[in-house]
């Protein structure tokens, strides 16, 4: 693993994080012998908008039910188990952190569905998988972290089946100011990739992937923040200030507040915008 690597694992890898989703899930009241993909969504969707974004993807991509799909950066699973959990579907998982695909398994484990979710330590520029091998690959929010995209999308395309669908959400650069650090993708600038949103359109077509849709939910991803504020905010009107027992500041670190208010001004400022897009891989 090279240097990159394991800087990059420094960034992700806050350590210790299963004992603390227990302890999250138990503060909550949650049975362990019944906790749903539902209960584990505030804490295992790692990306803008959460669950609500990963609902919204699903149903722009109409993800054929059982389809084999492979989900490039899979972090802690939370988007597998909803794909397994509501379409029947069959999720390979790769992530680079060794922690979160342990991590991803567990939670598999307790809500049950470790038959149809798997996760396994690897670089999303090596995919060790045989070429047509995926019905849908899915990626949300981890290409900022890879610099060669053109490799990143020609894997894609080779592990995709003619006809198959690949389908992701992506931050991508917005007027070109650098962004304020450090982010939840990232610590240090050499982390962070992001590409204006034309040229990554550009990039996953010209891995002759054929685009079905392609459309910028910066929009919905403020406003999604915005609620999130506001219903933190009421809690502290009632006299509670703790952050509530799963979040994403649990996967975030020590560092967590400031990673999420950078984030959001980033966006605020126009550094930074979202895309979710469709694309076919011609028969
Ligand atoms: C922001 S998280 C998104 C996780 C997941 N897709 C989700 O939405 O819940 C980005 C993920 O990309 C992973 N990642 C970064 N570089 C990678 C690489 N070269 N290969 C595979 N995974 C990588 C990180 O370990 C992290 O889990």
């Amino acid at each position: 693993m090279g240097e990159s690597h394991e800087e990059m694992l420094r960034h992700y890898e806050p350590g210790g994080l299963l004992p603390r989703i227990v302890a999250g899930l138990q503060a909550l009241g949650k049975d362990l012998d019944s906790v749903t993909h539902e209960d584990l969504a505030p804490a295992d969707e790692f990306h803008s908008a959460g669950r609500s974004a990963t609902r919204a993807l699903v149903e722009l991509a109409k993800i054929p039910p059982g389809s084999r799909v492979l989900d490039v950066g899979s972090g802690l699973g939370g988007p597998a188990r909803y794909l397994a959990a509501t379409l029947g579907c069959d999720v390979t998982g790769i992530d680079l952190s060794p922690e979160f695909c342990g991590l991803a398994n567990a939670l598999s484990r307790m809500t049950r569905l470790s038959d149809r979710t798997r996760f396994q330590a690897g670089d999303a520029l090596e995919l060790p998988f045989a070429a047509s091998s995926f019905d849908v690959v899915w990626t949300i929010q981890m290409q900022m972290n890879i610099r060669d995209k053109r490799r990143l999308y020609s894997g894609i395309a080779r592990v995709l089946r003619p006809g198959g669908l690949f389908v992701c959400q992506e931050i991508c650069a917005g007027n070109g100011e650098p962004i304020e650090l450090p982010v939840p993708w990232a610590s240090r600038p050499n982390q962070s990739h992001l590409a204006d949103a034309e040229s990554l359109r550009g990039l996953i077509r010209g891995a002759g992937l054929l685009e079905r849709t392609w459309r910028d939910i910066t929009a919905d991803i403020v406003a999604a923040r915005k609620a999130q504020q506001a219903k933190a905010q009421a809690s502290g009107a009632s006299g509670s200030s703790a952050p509530p027992p799963l979040g994403m500041h649990l996967v975030l670190g020590e560092q967590a507040a400031v990673k999420m208010s950078n984030s959001g001004r980033n966006t605020d400022a126009g550094r930074t915008v979202f895309i979710q897009g469709v694309f076919d891989k011609p028969g």
